[in-house]
């Protein structure tokens, strides 16, 4: 009775967000760290990269963008004259938080002569003060171009500017941040299910610690590790990311079986990103609806932040 009337409840969310989506003119891009639900209904899914050479394609006045808040900031910065609305204007990013601007800043000017490489997961505000920004499908190319005794500043993530390092032989200077869903992924865990399932691929994010990146068959953004999956002969894989992507995954490759590593306290749940799952249908509909939370970009900060995120869309073409 109850899964009756939540089928139905979701299948009257759906046509309305449908019917909202046509009369306000949106197009809805979902992460894939996004619950399924949201997934299934949006009209583009995509890693941090995708999603905003998606954003700037799009004829739509009205972008809605199921990620969280820098990804909503990103799609504001490169179609300022577009409306950016987001499901729950609280879905943060602890990486992104943990780069302040000002204290950025005052790290640059203590290195002025680095060239400053920022991870897409930043404040808009650390984007102006930054010379090209990266994601994690297209870091180690876009840090390739620069020659080889180039000085870098790399943050805010201390694990995916070190896993760059390690694959180039550089010495960036990293910025001491991290993701708090990636940091909490057990190696000894990772250790159990490797003897349990010796067969199974293990499949990492850059944002987890190196002790766990040396473990993985395959190392990469959230759409490198889905095309992994999806092309791979092997039929079980260890996922170390965000749970999300399994909807994916499990959609893609109905014959592959994907286990989600699990945090080292398995009670806290933290393979969740609590900030991309702020986002649900309900809010998503009400968003369509109420045209608001909007996403905001001060426009100073639009002309400084453009110049590298349209760097980096020029670099990995
Ligand atoms: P991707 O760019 O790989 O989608 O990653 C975004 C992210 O927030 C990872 O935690
Ligand atoms: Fe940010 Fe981590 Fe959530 Fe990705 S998983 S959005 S890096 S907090």
């Amino acid at each position: 009775m109850d899964v009756e009337k939540d089928k139905d409840k979701l299948a009257r969310l759906k046509s309305e967000i449908e019917q909202l989506k046509k009369e306000k003119g949106a197009v809805i891009l979902a992460h894939y760290y996004q619950q399924g639900d949201i997934q299934d209904v949006a009209d583009y899914i995509g890693d941090s990269l995708a999603l905003a050479q998606i954003a700037t394609k799009l004829e739509e006045p009205v972008i809605v963008m199921c990620g969280v808040y820098f990804m909503g900031e990103t799609a504001k910065i490169l179609c300022p004259d577009k409306t950016v609305l987001i499901p729950d204007a609280n879905a943060g990013c602890s990486l992104a938080d943990s780069c302040d601007a000002e204290a950025f800043e005052k790290f640059i000017n203590e290195h002025p002569d680095h060239t400053v490489v920022s991870y897409v997961n930043t404040s808009a505000a650390v984007k102006a003060l930054t010379d090209v920004v990266v994601t994690s499908s297209n870091a180690k190319k876009i840090i390739d171009t620069f020659p080889a005794d180039e000085k870098i500043i790399f943050g805010p993530d201390r694990n995916l500017g070190g896993y760059i390092n390690s694959l180039t032989g550089r010495k960036m200077l990293l910025w001491d941040g991290a993701c708090h869903v990636h940091e909490q992924f057990s190696v000894e865990k990772l250790i159990e299910l490797k003897k349990a399932h010796p067969e199974a691929k293990v499949l990492a994010h850059p944002e987890c610690k190196k002790a766990l990146i040396i473990l993985a068959d395959k190392v990469g953004s959230t759409a490198a590790l889905l095309e992994y999956a999806r092309t791979s002969d092997s039929k079980e894989f260890i996922v170390a990311t965000e749970s999300g992507i399994l909807h994916q995954m499990e959609r893609d490759c109905p014959d592959k079986t994907f286990i989600p590593l699990p945090p080292t306290d398995s009670t806290c749940g933290c393979n969740d990103c609590s900030f991309m799952k702020l986002n649900t249908m309900e809010k998503l509909r009400d968003c369509l609806r109420d045209g608001k939370p909007e996403v905001i970009v001060d426009p100073e900060i639009v002309e400084l932040a453009v110049r590298p995120i349209n760097r980096m869309l020029q670099l990995c073409k």
